[in-house]
């Protein structure tokens, strides 16, 4: 056996990724030796709670409730705890005493990432957190590394399983929202409080380090545009299939040109129209995807598990591997790049395409007046069916006109004339209501 100098690991955190990362550390340590070029010894796990049940069998002895302790002459240091606090005070103090931090805290990064990125360059240390978006599919280095020659022009991520399974599941089986989160409670894909999912929050902070990193810019967690899932309805979903297309939460990110050639970045989360030949119409279930637009590489996409305790301990041992292999060859490493340094561009900036759904009367002249207020505000209008006759719904009191519901596309149009369109739609006399605006993206 070859005799490597040896370095010692830390662990913080043993709840579903930490607990996975301990156990294939000890039963793969050779072979992980043998690739990093170093011996990986782990040397403790701090947790809360010694006695708690763990998904995977640790030796007693590493387990420690004395985090700050542990890190001290540790020469890589793994965050898994979750949270703010204590995990920035604890990351940062291991990366001012030299040490390399692997973290898969994505809430941390998006909150505190500057800071800690700064701190770790002042000492010549490194940040990895490959595990921090989409679990264990690789994309933190692709980006920093194999397409770093190449220009990005947009991302669209499928970055939230929990969000991804329900709406599967509305599409597929016809589950409400509300059976499908219970069915993604059950099978462990949710947070603990699955707002974090549902509304948005955990696909936004992955949205914003994947963001900063393909535009080389700092993007703040508040300058995520965010919708949620809470508002997507049965009836969304199924006239969403009939139209050709499939509703998916998408993460996007995107060098854009607005209206008065500012070039920007945009970085936002909703809910939105793909249409079903694209490649991410393909990912069910609670599965991740991210799908890149590059200048020369033309598209790729990055497609697995985004979730779950072994899935992502693939990602945190990629990154102790290559971590070790710097200890072993020494040199900089490779410090976060923000020199574009580029406008985060407001939503009102932004220009995609949208279908909007309105119930409206049905007489001569509505169709001319509502193509009328389109017009007047800017917005060009692709495609106009009406889809569904409801002679039987009626409007206002005393109107008892039969109401039609017409399904419209538009063109580009940028979201602030798409607003204005829509204030004018739902105080239009021919106009019962607005019942749904969506965003059209992937085509
Ligand atoms: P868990 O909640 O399952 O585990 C957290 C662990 O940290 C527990 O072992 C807990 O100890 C320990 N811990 C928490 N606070 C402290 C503290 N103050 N002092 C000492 N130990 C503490 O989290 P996960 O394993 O699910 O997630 C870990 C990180 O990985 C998070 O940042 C998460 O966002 C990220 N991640 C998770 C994924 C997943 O699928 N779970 C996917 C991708 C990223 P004890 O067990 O004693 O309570
Ligand atoms: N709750 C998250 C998800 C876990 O559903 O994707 C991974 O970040």
């Amino acid at each position: 056996m070859i005799e490597y100098r040896n370095l010692r690991v830390a662990l913080l955190g043993a709840g579903s990724v930490g607990a996975q990362v301990a156990s294939l550390l000890i039963e793969h340590g050779e072979e992980l030796a043998n690739r990093a070029g170093a011996g990986l010894e782990l040397v403790g796990v701090a947790v809360r709670d010694i006695a708690a049940p763990r998904t995977a069998e640790i030796p007693r002895e590493l387990l420690t409730t004395d985090a700050e302790s542990l890190i001290l002459g540790a020469d890589i240091v793994i965050e898994l705890m979750g949270g703010l606090e204590p995990a920035r005070t604890l990351i940062l103090q291991a990366l001012n005493s030299g040490a390399d931090v692997i973290t898969g805290n994505k809430a941390l990064l998006a909150t505190h990432g500057p800071e800690l990125f700064e701190a770790a360059e002042q000492v010549g240390a490194q940040l990895y957190y490959e595990a921090a978006v989409a679990g264990a599919i690789p994309i933190i280095r692709p980006l920093r590394d194999s397409i770093a020659g190449d220009r990005i022009k947009r991302i669209l991520g499928i970055v939230n399983g929990t969000t991804n399974f329900i709406l599967d599941r509305m599409d597929t089986d016809g589950d409400s929202l509300e059976e499908a989160l219970a069915t993604a409670t059950t099978l462990g894909y949710a947070e603990a409080d699955p707002t974090a999912d549902i509304e948005g929050f955990d696909a936004a902070q992955k949205t914003a380090i994947l963001a900063s990193l393909a535009f080389h810019t700092t993007v703040p967690l508040d300058a995520v545009y965010r919708e949620g899932i809470t508002t997507v309805t049965a009836e969304q979903v199924d006239s969403a299939r009939k139209a050709g297309y499939v509703v998916k939460l998408l993460a996007i990110c995107e060098r854009l040109t607005d209206a008065e050639g500012v070039e920007g970045v945009s970085a936002r989360v909703y809910p939105a129209l793909v249409p079903r030949s694209h490649p991410l119409a393909a990912v069910h279930g609670a599965k991740n995807a991210v799908f890149i637009e590059a200048e020369a590489a033309g598209d790729l996409m990055f497609y697995g598990a985004g979730a779950g305790g072994i899935e992502t301990a693939s990602a945190v041992l990629g990154d102790l591997v290559s971590a070790a292999r710097r200890h072993v060859i020494g040199g900089p490493g490779v410090a976060e790049s923000t020199h574009a340094n580029l406008p985060i561009l407001p939503m009102s900036r932004v220009i995609t395409r949208y279908q909007i759904t309105l119930s409206v009367v049905d007489q001569p002249g509505v169709l001319a007046a509502i193509a009328t207020l389109f017009s007047a505000h800017g917005v060009s209008v692709e495609t106009l069916s009406q889809s569904v006759l409801a002679q039987s719904v009626k409007g206002r009191p005393g109107d008892t006109a039969p109401s039609a519901t017409l399904v419209i596309g538009t063109h580009e149009a940028s979201e602030a004339d798409l607003a204005a369109t829509v204030t004018a739609l739902e105080t239009s006399h021919v106009v019962r209501s607005v019942t749904s605006v969506l965003r059209v993206e992937g085509s």
